[in-house]
């Protein structure tokens, strides 16, 4: 969800504004991807590295995930939204992780789409925090004589030890406001992920635009390393 802090700019209005304006895009187009009957959707909201802004900023956005979170039960019961978490809980104050917690709870029944928050989020931490997670469950000696073989770890362990491993993988990222990079977003479950560019600033980003990003991903021709249809 890029391009907040310049639509603003362009307007003259302070970076607040625009992620305000950000919001009420998130709203719409998790209803959009709700009407649209899709499964889950994960909300990049702030990286590990977006501690870098100002302490206002940063304050700011924590604000409206709190509002996004506790003003829109209504929302996700009328809806049937599930509310997930990815990121490092550990790095989130203690108020903010509450009430993705309480929402966590407060939703966990809901069989509709499933809205991930990815809130102090980054996909060399997740991976990280994963190998950790491995290292610790193999803590414990493995043997490995008389013919045992040394433990391996393989793509599926990782993959396990993943934040939400039974989530799979995105099928379409979208990015907006024209940048074509990563950002530390999903990197571990993006691997064979489309990826779609809206040169729109994410306040601008509208379901139509979300539905022209469906459209475009239906017509995409995956093949995940093997040989495709045409061919
Ligand atoms: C995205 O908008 C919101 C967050 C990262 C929280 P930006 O704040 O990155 O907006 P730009 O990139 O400055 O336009
Ligand atoms: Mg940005």
């Amino acid at each position: 969800m890029d391009g907040n802090g310049r639509w603003a700019r362009e307007r003259g209005l302070p970076r607040t504004k625009g992620h305000y304006e950000g919001l009420t895009t998130a709203k719409n187009i998790v209803r959009a991807a709700s009407d649209a009957g899709i499964q889950y959707v994960t909300l990049y909201v702030f990286s590990t590295e977006n501690w870098k802004r100002t302490a206002d900023e940063v304050g700011f956005i924590m604000g409206l995930v709190k509002q996004f979170l506790r003003n829109e039960m209504d929302f996700y019961r009328e809806n049937k939204i599930r509310v997930r978490y990815t990121g490092d809980q550990a790095g989130l104050s203690p108020e903010i992780w509450k009430e993705v917690d309480d929402v966590m709870q407060a939703t966990k029944d809901f069989p509709g789409l499933q809205v991930v928050l990815a809130l102090n989020y980054g996909g060399r931490d997740e991976i990280c925090r994963a190998m950790r997670q491995i290292c610790r469950d193999r803590a414990s000696p493995v043997p490995t004589t008389g013919g045992g073989t040394p433990p391996v770890i393989t793509i599926d362990d990782i993959s396990a030890a993943m934040d939400n491993p039974d989530i799979p993988d995105p099928d379409l990222i979208i990015r907006t406001a024209g940048e074509f990079r990563t950002s530390n977003f999903l990197l571990w479950e993006a691997a064979y992920a489309e990826y779609y560019i809206s040169d729109k600033f994410w306040p601008d980003f509208n379901p139509e635009d979300f539905s022209q990003a469906l459209h475009w991903y239906q017509h995409r021709d995956r093949r995940f390393g093997a040989i495709g249809a045409a061919a």
